[in-house]
């Protein structure tokens, strides 16, 4: 341990964690103890101590904080520890097996392509429209895409209730885990009445598609994948296999929650940091214009789209969608050499460990080919220690979606930066505001320009 804060961190950790932790790390080194108010909490920077959280001993390791949207993702998967979550992972992984993503390709880059066009009738509508929200764009396109895929429902309409639902919970939900005192869920104060709200609207959602897809022929026999996710958990639940109807409930919310703001973080970012960097923009065009020529980026394409793979990664170095995990210890134990009790808090950032400068030279510089020797979107460039980029976590509890993710990101991006380019609105100061995912603080308004 180098060295400690005496008492007090509490209100700018709730203000500004972001500073604060780069901060600590740069004053105090990588493992610092810190008091919020009367209880103590150790941020862990260096690569060795994340492994040792995610990976070598991640038993001992309790998930935290998830207790603060506990009404919405129950014990799904996120949030559950123990043989409940090992049981839920089993059920749930295959649904994300390399062959079920090859068949979801086409949903994503058609997705996409039709909010193109949405893009496209606004420019020609003139008055203004060619400025749009690319934070809000974005979340709209990734959960319909988590719609259509994992739980075959177009959303239409009800992806923008479902975001707005789903936004305001996880707001909500960050504001409170920020308070030492927490006023029950129950207690009608207009936050909770707001929150509950959220709630009520995302059951609706939720209890809908899964009334539709109880009352369509089964889908089965003419998917040779044999179905969706939902298809796999209804079929859990009807074979009585340990999925009640509140756990199928909690298992949807949570990958809906989980699956959408995350990867629209990462897009927004990455759109953000192009107009920034106009040479990474050219690289990036060229790359496309060479490999796609104009058409739809298909499965077989991804390979072939290292630059488009660099500059995501790049992006979720500097702008980590999840950008702190925060653990509980179930036992006392010894990470680099300091004691941490039991019951205590640990966080690990990969928002700090990703700008470490003994990692990465000149930390704040955008360059996606730092990331040319890297082979997956999820492992740090050829030579670093794993735990140097970790954007997806890693270990047991690594993000079951990375490889939706990736290839989701990777079509997204290709498609869009192919046809159109984003341009923030002069005078708009983007701030990164963190809440459960790292965000652009009053929205990402950008000027469309259509690409002859
Ligand atoms: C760029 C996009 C994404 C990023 C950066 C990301 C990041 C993460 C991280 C850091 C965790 C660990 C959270 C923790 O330990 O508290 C996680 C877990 C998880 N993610 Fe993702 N995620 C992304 C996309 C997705 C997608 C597309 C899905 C589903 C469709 C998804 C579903 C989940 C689930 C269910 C978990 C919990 C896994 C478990 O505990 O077993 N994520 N993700």
């Amino acid at each position: 341990m180098r060295g400690t804060f005496p008492f007090g961190c509490a209100k700018e950790m709730r203000a500004d964690p972001l500073s604060l932790l780069l901060r600590a790390r740069a004053s105090l080194g990588d493992l610092v103890k810190m008091h919020l108010g009367p209880y103590p909490i150790y941020m862990l920077f260096r690569p060795e101590h994340v492994e040792h959280v995610l990976q070598k001993n991640p038993a001992n390791y309790l998930k935290d904080g998830y207790e603060h949207v506990e009404p919405m993702v129950g014990r799904g998967l996120i949030s559950s520890e123990g043989e409940h979550w090992r049981k839920q992972r089993r059920l749930i992984q295959p649904a994300f097996h390399k062959k079920r993503l090859e068949g979801m390709a086409r949903t994503m880059t058609d997705a996409t392509a039709t909010m193109l066009d949405r893009w496209r009738e606004r420019l020609r509508g003139g008055s203004g429209g060619e400025v749009l929200d690319a934070n809000m764009e974005m979340s709209r396109l990734t959960l319909e895409i988590v719609g259509r895929t994992l739980f075959g429902s177009a959303l239409g309409g009800e992806a923008n209730r479902g975001e707005e639902a789903l936004s305001l919970v996880f707001r909500l939900g960050f504001d409170r885990a920020g308070r030492f005192l927490q006023i029950p869920f129950g207690v009608p104060t207009p936050k909770n009445l707001r929150y509950r709200k959220g709630i009520r609207d995302m059951d609706e959602i939720v209890h809908s598609m899964l009334r539709a897809r109880r009352q369509a022929a089964p889908r089965g026999e003419e998917d040779p994948a044999g179905g969706d996710l939902l298809d796999m958990l209804l079929a859990a639940h009807e074979i009585g296999d340990g999925i009640t109807e509140k756990q199928l409930r909690d298992e949807v919310l949570t990958i809906m929650g989980a699956g959408y703001e995350t990867t629209a973080r990462a897009l927004c970012w990455t759109f953000y940091l192009l107009d920034g960097h106009p040479e990474a923009a050219r690289s990036l065009r060229d790359e496309l214009e060479g490999v796609l020529g104009g058409r739809a980026p298909t499965v077989e394409d991804l390979p072939r789209l290292p630059y488009t793979r660099m500059v995501l990664q790049e992006s979720m170095r500097l702008f980590p969608p999840v950008w702190g995990l925060s653990r509980r210890l179930k036992e006392a134990d010894e990470v680099g050499g300091a004691r941490i009790p039991k019951g205590n808090r640990v966080i690990i950032s990969p928002y700090v460990t990703h700008r470490h400068p003994d990692l990465w030279p000149n930390p704040e510089r955008f360059d996606p080919e730092r990331f040319r020797t890297a082979t997956l979107m999820d492992r740090p460039p050829r030579g670093m220690p794993r735990y140097a980029y970790f954007p997806f976590s890693g270990g047991p509890r690594q993000c079951v979606g990375v490889n939706f993710a990736a290839m989701e990101a990777t079509l997204v991006l290709a498609t869009v930066a192919q046809s159109f380019e984003l341009s923030v609105v002069p005078g708009h100061s983007v701030k990164p505001e963190p809440s459960f995912t790292l965000r652009p603080g009053n929205g990402l308004p950008v000027r469309l320009r259509e690409i002859a």
